[in-house]
């Protein structure tokens, strides 16, 4: 594994344009359940269709809102790992040395923010927003669990989590944005995603087929495994830090 950290820690030296797609997997090492994880993946527990759809929330909207709630006050006991601390140190890094850096993300924990990480692409909404089905107004909820389920709004509506649900079309600004940057980068890590759910995973293809050199960064093989230059198996928590150290330097300032 040491060239293959070598080989990629020189490609992150030599890069012009980083992006960077996370999964729920960069957040496990936080404590917050993966999605398809057998045994502890929260569709291995849960239903989605039963939870994470429009329609499911029409039928029962005070089931679904209660279920988002309690994750949101879940992930604030949580903290961001070492996986996304190195991430938000890299962008750091890549700015300051005159690189582009774009860090788009599945997950709706905010973690990457409470690294860090700044101008965060969310493709799949946030825990902490919740919309009016009426009005449209989205608030960010910091404080503890809602009284009432489904939350209401002040003009009578009711409020709904501001996340992407199964079915529905991802925040065109925040995918037009993720597009882009994987469309003109040299250089595309992945990282904690099983690349099943697109559009998200288009990214890396996208990546793939404009030519950059892509990481992927998952313990298991993924179905695009075969496809990417590079793939370090293992957890991100330990593996990022290890990344970005070999290719700039630990945040001591240790250059390399
Ligand atoms: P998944 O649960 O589908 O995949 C998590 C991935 O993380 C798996 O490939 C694991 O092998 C990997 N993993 C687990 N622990 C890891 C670690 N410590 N370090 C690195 N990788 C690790 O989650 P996502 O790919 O994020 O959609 O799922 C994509 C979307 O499907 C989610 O955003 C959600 C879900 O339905 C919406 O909410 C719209």
């Amino acid at each position: 594994m040491i060239d293959l950290f070598d080989d990629v820690a020189q490609s992150l030296r030599t890069a012009r344009s980083i992006v960077v797609l996370t999964g729920a997997g960069i957040s496990a090492e936080s404590g917050i359940p993966t999605f398809r994880d057998a045994l502890t993946g929260l569709w291995a527990r849960f239903n989605a269709a039963e939870l994470a759809t429009l329609e499911a929330f029409a039928h029962d909207p005070e089931l679904v809102s209660r279920w988002y709630d309690q994750r949101r006050i879940q992930v604030a006991q949580c903290r961001p790992n070492a996986g996304h601390l190195a991430l938000a140190h890299l962008q750091q890094i890549a700015r300051g040395r005159g690189k582009s850096f774009t860090l788009a993300t599945q997950n709706v924990d905010r973690l990457h923010q409470a690294a860090g990480s700044t101008e965060v692409i969310e493709l799949h909404g946030s825990l902490w927003v919740w919309r009016c089905l009426d009005c449209g107004t989205e608030s960010e909820e910091r404080g503890g669990a809602f009284e009432e389920y489904p939350p209401t709004c002040p003009c009578g509506g009711i409020r709904r989590p501001g996340v992407v649900w199964f079915g529905e079309m991802l925040p065109a600004a925040a995918l037009a944005a993720a597009q882009v940057a994987a469309e003109r980068c040299d250089r595309f890590i992945s990282v904690g995603t099983s690349s099943l759910v697109y559009p998200a995973a288009g990214l890396i293809e996208q990546a793939i087929a404009a030519g950059a050199s892509v990481l992927e960064v998952n313990p298991h093989a993924t179905p695009l495994s075969d496809r990417v230059r590079w793939s370090l198996r293992g957890p991100a928590g330990e593996l990022l830090p290890r990344l970005v150290d070999a290719a700039f330097g630990s945040p001591s300032g240790k250059n390399v």
